[in-house]
């Protein structure tokens, strides 16, 4: 006999963060279909979540009684939130609630809510009360009005930050310029980007595999759904009034990762990275860590040779620094190029190996890289040039080779 429990948290889908189509299946059991499903990420917001829930039900139950479903997705908080928002069910019967234990991060958690979601109009607010709960009925109408996307945001009239500080302004700022650098044709579409308050048609992003990284998910939407009306409405980004932001600078990092993602996975380079299949994130990582390299060599090539330090002789000093810096490549190559890979070849004996080949592997570039140098005598002059050509082609040959032979996945299980 099993006990069924009275409110059960939904379970976390896993595989691809792709929103379905809406069909009946798609419903669930009880196939209740709603108009609109508003998710509410939480991490750490004990203290918010009932006021939150409270709040939204007595809003939306103005204008859609009946009609919608709130659905708190929760990253296992230490403080136990999702158990709070779970004992509110009986309360508020349309609350669902997710408990993720496997996956992490704001962004994924809105795509996985929006993979239980019933509705047909899917939306994201705060689950801290920094999004004015009152702004919902304008994007609910926007949508229901003919958008395919109602972005709720600062920089239109009515919109604004209360206290924030000149640093937090400018760094907002800054973002978001640097967004409009890399990715003009998604970023320039709306004229608050990082907002985390907006609804979405279903239609315009069921199908689409979703690839976030850390806090923009409105980056996703735009880069990868079918969006075409947008509607903006302005609103003020209140004060938090209980617990604390999770921004770190950790948010910074991953916004300029999630930006070069989506700049190479959508659009023209797309065909270069996707068709071709050549892995250019992976590459960029590459072609850093060797950057790493270059400062390694040069510093060791300091330390072992200059007449005031070790001085050594200058051959072998450079064979020592050159051999430093493969190792120092080798390192972070298999802790972060390839980490993926690695991870499923652990222990030592496997790792010496992937060191081995990629050793060899270096060492063959260095002889093509003075190979090459000494063959473009003949077209170019200028030797920095040549120099700069030749580090070129030996990158690609270093990089491709270790692709293919170092990180390789050899092992089945
Ligand atoms: N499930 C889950 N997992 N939720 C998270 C996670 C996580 O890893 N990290 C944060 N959250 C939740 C928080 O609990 C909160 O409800 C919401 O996501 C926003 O997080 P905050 O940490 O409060 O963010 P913020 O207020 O500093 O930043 C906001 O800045 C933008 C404006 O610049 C973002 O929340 C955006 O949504 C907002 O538009
Ligand atoms: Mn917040």
């Amino acid at each position: 006999m099993s006990i069924i429990e009275p409110n059960p948290l939904l379970s976390a889908p896993n595989g691809p963060l792709r929103v379905c189509e809406f069909t009946p299946t798609a419903a669930g059991k009880n196939n209740s279909f709603v108009l609109f499903s508003l998710v509410i990420p939480t991490y750490k917001e004990r203290e918010n979540i009932k006021n939150v829930v409270k709040i939204l039900t007595q809003i939306l139950n103005q204008s859609i009684p009946g009609e919608y479903e709130l659905i708190v997705v929760d990253d296992n908080s230490p403080d136990r939130t999702w158990e709070v928002a779970q004992s509110l069910i009986p309360e508020f019967p349309h609350l669902r609630v997710m408990r993720r234990t496997q996956e992490r991060g704001l962004s994924s958690a809105v795509v996985r809510g929006w993979q239980v979601a019933r509705g047909q109009i899917l939306g994201v607010i705060d689950g801290d009360l920094q999004h004015p709960p009152e702004v919902l009925l304008q994007l609910l109408r926007a949508v229901e009005e003919g958008a395919d996307l109602a972005v709720a945001s600062r920089h239109v009239d009515g919109g604004g930050v209360t206290t924030w500080s000149f640093i937090r302004r400018f760094l907002s700022r800054g973002a978001q310029v640097l967004g409009l650098v890399i990715l003009p044709g998604v970023l320039g579409r709306v004229s608050d980007p990082m907002s985390g308050y907006f609804l979405v048609r279903r239609c315009a992003v069921a199908g689409a595999l979703l690839s976030p990284v850390g806090y923009k998910i409105l980056l996703e939407v735009l880069g990868r759904g079918n969006i075409r009306e947008i509607t903006e409405i302005g609103y003020v980004f209140c004060e938090r009034q209980e617990g604390e932001s999770k921004v770190t600078w950790k948010q910074y990092l991953e916004y300029i990762h999630h930006l070069l993602r989506l700049r190479f996975s959508t659009g023209h380079l797309a065909i270069f990275t996707q068709h071709m299949g050549f892995p250019i994130g992976r590459f960029i990582r590459f072609g850093l860590v060797g950057l790493s390299g270059v400062f390694v060599d040069m510093t060791v090539l300091y330390f072992l040779s200059e007449p005031h330090t070790l001085a050594l002789p200058e051959t072998l000093s450079k064979i020592i620094a050159g051999e430093v810096a493969i190792f120092n490549n080798f390192l972070w190559n298999d802790a972060w190029t390839f980490a993926d890979v690695a991870m499923h070849q652990r222990g030592w004996h496997q790792r010496l190996k992937r060191f081995l080949k990629f050793n060899v592997i270096c060492l063959v570039g260095l002889a093509l890289n003075v190979v090459i140098f000494s063959l473009l005598r003949f077209i170019i002059p200028n030797r920095y040039i040549k120099n700069l050509i030749a580090i070129a082609i030996t990158t690609i040959w270093n990089f491709w080779v270790n692709l293919k032979l170092s990180w390789r996945v050899t092992e089945v299980k």
